[in-house]
């Protein structure tokens, strides 16, 4: 008798859709609607099955532990804070980095390209030529309806009444655990995190201002802790769904269910910071980035990322800085790939061999170019990660 009620609760339990669907096919009212509930459950368990095979990937993965790999030798703790201090110290040169890289990239590098979305492009505008990430084409009322929203579409008045401003890009890498840089790192004029690179309990290593965070909606941090009263937002728009949620961010609205379905990880809901926080990152300095300067072949198809041809957000972020600011110093950066058992990130257990399994960025490419930026003296390594000059 348990075993016949057993079958017959589990053959209940599967069929019962078709049960009912016959049962209401004479219904024609209601046929759509469960098909519509049929193929939602089905879509469902496809994103089911594909999350437990990430989560799973994540599970197996090799880790790094911060604190047991990595010793820092304190000679070069003391050499690293002096030349950080020492770069700090020197004379702020007006336009430094934008007249560099114009020398260095001639036309392929724009002296006068705005950092933030200003106004929608017309049509033959550069921001309009290509697709997200590298353009708004097709996006022009998104884009619209998002600037009548923020308030503010420029640097802060505060910043850019400095008259010569040291900035400081802020990668996320392992190499700055250790270096205890953070006391030099906080002295500069603007500070520029990349995603959810944590403060909180790093302060000592990465310091504990932040004067922009870049990022695209995967990568803001999820922690209230990390957003200061004075931040800049910068937001970075790779897909559509990522307008809507900037839109419901800065309107302090509850993000729709379907649109949280097509990020590819948790997004914070709320964000405490006011609109005139938020800029929108102009897309042409990613186009920049990756067609003039790291040469990139074009997108071929829809499936951006294909061909290796996004530049991480941190070398986005150095070309923005160029733009924003007149000295340009970074920290944190560095793939060290012959190194594949050493910690990825300074806040989190993943390996360097990590990056062997991305798909979109191609770490050779730009290696070569953050050497070259700073053996022609363009920016300025703090953490050697790159080139050490300590
Ligand atoms: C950074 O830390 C210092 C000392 O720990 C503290 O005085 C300061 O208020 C902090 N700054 C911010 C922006 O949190
Ligand atoms: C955002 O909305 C929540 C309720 O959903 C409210 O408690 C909060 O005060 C709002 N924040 C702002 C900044 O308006
Ligand atoms: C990266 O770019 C270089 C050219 O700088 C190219 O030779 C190499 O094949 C690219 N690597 C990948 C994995 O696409």
């Amino acid at each position: 008798m348990p075993s016949g009620y057993n079958s017959a609760k589990l053959r209940s339990d599967c069929p019962r859709t078709s049960l009912q669907w016959y049962t209401r096919s004479q219904n024609r009212m209601r046929r759509p609607t469960l098909l519509l509930k049929d193929i939602l459950k089905c879509i469902l368990l496809v994103f089911g099955v594909w999350l437990l095979y990430i989560l799973k990937l994540n599970y197996t993965a090799e880790e790094c532990d911060m604190k047991k790999m990595h010793y820092v030798d304190p000679d070069r703790i003391k050499r690293a804070q002096s030349y950080a201090q020492q770069v700090l110290q020197k004379e702020c040169r007006p336009k430094f980095a934008k007249t560099a890289m114009a020398l260095l990239f001639e036309h392929r590098y724009s002296m006068d390209l705005v950092p933030f979305m200003q106004k929608v492009p017309g049509a033959s505008e550069a921001e309009f030529q290509y697709d997200p990430p590298f353009g708004f084409r097709k996006f022009s009322s998104k884009v619209q309806s998002l600037l009548d929203i923020l308030p503010e579409h420029d640097f802060p008045e505060r910043l850019r009444a400095k008259h010569c401003r040291h900035c400081v890009v802020v990668g996320n890498g392992g190499i700055l655990h250790g270096l205890e840089l953070g006391h030099t790192l906080n002295q500069f004029d603007v500070v520029i995190r990349l995603n959810s690179a944590p403060v909180e309990g790093y302060s000592e290593h990465v310091g504990n201002k932040t004067t922009i965070r870049m990022t695209y909606p995967e990568g803001a941090p999820l922690s209230d802790a990390e957003y200061y009263a004075n931040d800049l937002f910068v937001t970075v728009l790779f897909k559509s769904v990522d307008f809507n949620w900037l839109q419901a961010i800065v309107k302090n609205e509850t993000l729709p269910f379907w649109v949280r379905l097509f990020f590819w990880k948790q997004v914070a809901e709320k964000i405490p910071l006011q609109p005139k926080q938020f800029r929108i990152l102009n897309p042409v300095i990613i186009k920049e980035t990756a067609f003039d300067i790291l040469q990139y072949t074009e997108p071929q198809s829809r499936f951006w990322g294909q061909n290796k041809n996004i530049p991480t957000i941190g070398v986005i972020a150095i070309v923005l800085a160029t733009h924003l600011c007149d000295e340009v110093s970074l920290a944190g950066f560095g793939y060290d790939l012959s190194q594949p058992r050493t910690p990825l990130h300074y806040f989190d257990n993943q390996c360097m061999s990590a990056m062997n399994w991305q798909l979109m960025h191609n770490v050779t490419t730009e290696t070569k170019f953050l050497l070259k930026l700073i053996k022609e003296g363009v920016v300025k390594d703090l953490s050697g990660g790159i080139h050490c000059e300590f």
